[in-house]
């Protein structure tokens, strides 16, 4: 029975205008407040929407995993990635999004992690052997190139060295491109020839041919070591039809996984060095460490709680239905936000501290179950996790064995930016020091 109670919530102002700006203009600060101010579940009729926000775990594994089957990703969502990523995993849904799940998992399984592991610390040793002492750097800027260069190695093979930059570019565009495209209030059709469009086909077009590139080279000339691609060129439904993969599907796969991929795993990065030089007994602890490799990945979970890339994680009810005693129509926007309940202090004991002994062996295991989720939870959490904090951990261990970093002058209170991922507005800027 769909009961047809509210939850409570702020006025939305005419036509939701003002909830949608106070978002805009401070996405975190609302989510922590509209919390405080109103508990686990929140709600706001902004414009004709529904919108949800739930802050308690319980909801994160009813709507995530047990019913997930009756929440989709949002239109807008779904809208605004598929102009870039066709109907790759992150946008497919249904069977086939299942089968593509099932025929693309062998490529993140432990086994192809370890050879992945081996190109990222070659690419990690090439790209630092240039850096000096008394350089300053822009770590955050940085983390981008070299998860780029590594990326198109670790999917692709390919080298990139000597554009590294002008990709970044591309990248940034159409993340600068799609941010502008959330938040839309009237979408602009894709036709309409503005510069910002115009730019951003420009730059899809450009990882286009570095798919293409790959794929025919792939073709010609197999790598020795296995990359992301070359799995998708093989990759058969075993337990489907056994065909492989049409070449526009390996194409939407291998472009999702590449802009899913860098800048998630550069955001969370740059976080991680700012809140180890901003906590020197952690960063020498750290410094210090023998065991330098198992400390990083405790170092990356924390920087993943306290920083998560993924922000915010939306959803549309499919169907009418009831979430927490509340009724929630068709159409509904659902929202949960990673950073407000990696915060709570009801999950986290001290939680705006940066403590990376508390992710030591056996805590992620006693944690409430649904409160920390960096990457996602249920049947879409993300592919890519192994990847992720093994890229993240063989970084801050390889380049912590030969640098140590000091930040510049004028860096101590770096605040979040919720783009696309969540980053720094204007980087993390370190002196560096050869150990
Ligand atoms: C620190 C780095 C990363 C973070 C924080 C992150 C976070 C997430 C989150 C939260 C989701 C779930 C989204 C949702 O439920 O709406 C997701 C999905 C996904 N991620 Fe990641 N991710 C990271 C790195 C990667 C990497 C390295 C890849 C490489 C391929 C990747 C590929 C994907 C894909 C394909 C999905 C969609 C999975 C599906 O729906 O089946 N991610 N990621």
């Amino acid at each position: 029975m769909v009961t047809v109670n509210q939850p409570p919530g702020p006025e939305g102002g005419i036509l939701g205008l003002q909830f949608v700006n106070s978002f805009k203009e401070d996405a975190l600060g609302t989510a922590m407040r509209l919390k405080q101010e109103f508990g686990d579940i929140v709600y706001v009729k902004a414009a004709n929407t529904h919108w949800f926000m739930f802050n308690h775990p319980d909801q994160v594994k009813d709507i995530l995993l047990t019913r997930a089957k009756m929440f989709g990703k949002t239109d807008i969502f779904k809208r605004v990635l598929s102009r870039v990523d066709g109907n790759g995993l992150v946008v497919s849904e249904g069977e086939f999004w299942l089968r593509q799940r099932r025929i693309i998992n062998p490529a993140f399984s432990h086994l192809s992690i370890d050879i992945y592991e081996k190109t990222m610390r070659e690419e990690t040793e090439r790209y630092i052997s240039e850096w000096e002492s008394g350089m300053t750097l822009d770590l955050a800027e940085e983390m981008t190139k070299l998860t780029l260069t590594i990326a198109a190695r670790v999917f692709f093979s390919a080298d990139v060295r000597d554009n590294a930059q002008e990709l970044g570019d591309a990248v940034t565009v159409i993340s600068q491109a799609m941010l502008h495209e959330f938040y839309e209030i009237i979408p602009v059709p894709e036709w309409i020839p503005l510069p910002s469009k115009i730019a951003k086909k420009n730059a899809i077009a450009r990882l286009d041919k570095l798919i293409a590139d790959s794929i025919s080279s792939h073709r010609s000339n197999p790598p020795a070591r296995p990359d992301v691609l070359s799995m998708l060129l093989q990759a058969r439904d075993t337990k489907g039809d056994q065909e492989l993969m049409p070449e526009k599907q390996i194409r939407d796969e291998a472009m999702t996984m590449f802009n899913a991929g860098h800048d998630s795993t550069a955001a969370a990065l740059s976080w991680a060095w700012y809140l180890l030089l901003k906590n020197p007994d952690e960063y020498n602890r750290f410094l210090r460490s023998q065991e330098r490799k198992a400390l990083a990945l405790q170092v990356s979970k924390e920087a993943l709680r306290l920083y998560p890339p993924a922000w915010t994680l939306p959803r549309q009810a499919l169907a009418d239905t009831e979430i927490g005693g509340y009724s929630v129509p068709e159409g509904s926007l659902l929202n949960f936000f990673p950073y407000v309940m990696h915060r709570d202090e009801r999950f986290f004991e001290s939680p705006e501290e940066f403590k990376p002994q508390r992710f030591a062996p056996g805590y992620e295991e006693e944690l409430h179950p649904f409160t920390y989720f960096p990457f996602g939870a249920g049947p879409r959490a993300c592919i890519g996790k192994e990847m992720a904090l093994t890229e993240m951990s063989v970084l801050l261990s390889l380049i912590t064995d030969k640098f140590k970093f000091e930040l510049a002058p004028g860096q101590d209170n770096i605040a979040p930016v919720p783009l696309v991922s969540l980053e720094q507005k204007k980087g993390v800027k370190a002196i560096v020091h050869r150990r």
